[in-house]
């Protein structure tokens, strides 16, 4: 059984003339463990879709199957249910609370899941452990960098273990460096079973799933595998093998990371 299952989806915003048709006639499947990564131009309904994934909205037609449960079918409440339970999100701007520490704002989904105070720290402790931060728990996301932002935001969608992560351009504010950083750690999550889908405009983050899919003009326009996938730690050790004695790194290349690395 596919872990997700989009029958016919379309998603259209407004009606009459205005109308705006973000998603139309979308089939997709995902099995548990994938890690697709979703390309496409601007405005080409790639937003639309990972809402619709994640239930932060409602397909205006089609069946949307989620661990064999029809989702279509649920209410509002029932949906937010099943986002909290099974679902992690990660965004581009990380959308961390500025007056929280990190171990706070990891905690956050765990207040609506209802666990106590102190198996909230411990939780929150052990999700920044395992995206390797947990020495910075206590700092506040002015007191971090960029990446250790968004490592706090993965952190915080990986604390109510859910089978599926979904990210929307995750490394898009951040250096190229910083980027094959989260990408390290999504092949090690992926590699430990989660389920991953991605929304990138970078080829080359791209390259590190599993499976391609282009979307334009809101229909999935092709899917491939990725034939020459990027492992993050090889091209991770490129860059240190580009440092000098000071730890400095090397001019290295912003675009094409692993491109010519045979
Ligand atoms: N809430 C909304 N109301 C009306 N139209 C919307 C809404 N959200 C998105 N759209 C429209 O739906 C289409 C798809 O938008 P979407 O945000 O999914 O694109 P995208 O592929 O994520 O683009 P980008 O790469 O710029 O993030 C666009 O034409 C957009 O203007
Ligand atoms: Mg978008």
């Amino acid at each position: 059984m596919a872990l997700i299952e989009l029958s016919g989806v379309g998603r259209r915003y407004g009606s009459g003339r205005t109308s705006v048709v973000a998603l139309r006639g979308v089939d997709l499947e995902v099995q548990a463990g994938e890690f697709v990564s979703v390309m496409g131009p601007s405005g080409s309904g790639k937003s639309t879709l990972m809402n619709v994934l994640g239930l932060l909205d409602k397909p205006s037609e089609g069946t949307y199957t989620l661990a064999g449960r029809p989702m279509h079918r649920l209410t509002g409440r029932q949906l937010a249910g099943e986002r909290n339970r099974r679902i992690g999100f990660v965004f581009q701007a990380f959308f961390l609370l500025p007056r929280l520490t990190l171990a706070e704002n990891v905690a956050v989904p765990l207040i609506y899941r209802g666990v106590a105070g102190l198996a909230r720290r411990r939780l929150a402790v052990r999700a920044l452990e395992s995206v390797g931060i947990a020495d910075l728990a206590d700092r506040r996301p002015t007191e971090v960098s960029g990446g250790q932002q968004q490592r706090a935001a993965i952190a915080r969608a990986l604390v109510a273990e859910p089978a599926l992560i979904l990210a929307d351009e995750p490394t898009g504010a951040l250096d190229s460096h910083t980027g094959a950083g989260i990408m390290a750690l999504f092949q090690d999550l992926n590699a430990r079973g989660l389920t991953i889908i991605q929304v990138t405009h970078e080829p080359d983050i791209a390259r590190h799933g599993i499976r391609l899919i282009r979307v334009r003009d809101g229909r999935l326009a092709a899917e491939e595998r990725v034939r020459d996938r990027l492992l993050a730690k090889d091209v991770l050790a490129q860059w240190s093998g580009g440092a000098e004695p000071g730890g400095r790194l090397a001019d290295a290349p912003e675009e094409g990371i692993g491109v010519d690395a045979h």
